[in-house]
């Protein structure tokens, strides 16, 4: 049973290291960041446009996706008054906090990139596409 477990555990770590993607890097110091106001970026590499949002004043509550919208890759933005992230080329929608499809043909959420607060910097630790 234990040789079960831990062969199910190497096995979901493995998948996991395949899955994120990106090495930490710093993003952008905290305090220049607005509530409300997405903040563009690169992530995992110079190529790749990202977006970070901070959704409260609450230091924690920061989002980061890949800005490439998953139906063909064109570049969503914050719609703030509609309270989505929109792509213009086909008219898909997602959700800001959670980057999940609300309507459109997207066939999937935005890929995320895990943020942490260090030393009041932003940190990216990884990508999920
Ligand atoms: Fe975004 Fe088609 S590329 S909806």
């Amino acid at each position: 049973g234990a040789l079960a477990a831990g062969t199910l555990g190497i096995a979901a770590w493995t998948q996991l290291r395949t899955i994120n993607t990106g090495a930490p890097q710093p993003i952008v110091a905290l305090d220049q960041v607005a509530v409300g106001d997405p903040y563009l970026f690169s992530y995992p590499t110079g190529n790749d446009p990202a977006i970070l949002l901070r959704t409260t004043a609450t230091a924690t509550d920061i989002v980061a996706f890949s800005q490439k919208c998953t139906h063909l890759g064109c570049v969503v933005f914050l719609q703030a008054d509609e309270d989505r992230w929109h792509c213009p080329c086909h008219e898909g929608n997602f959700e800001p906090r959670t980057g999940e499809v609300i309507s459109g043909p997207p066939p999937r959420a935005l890929g995320r990139i895990d943020v942490e607060i260090r030393d009041d910097t932003i940190w990216a630790l990884g990508y999920q596409p």
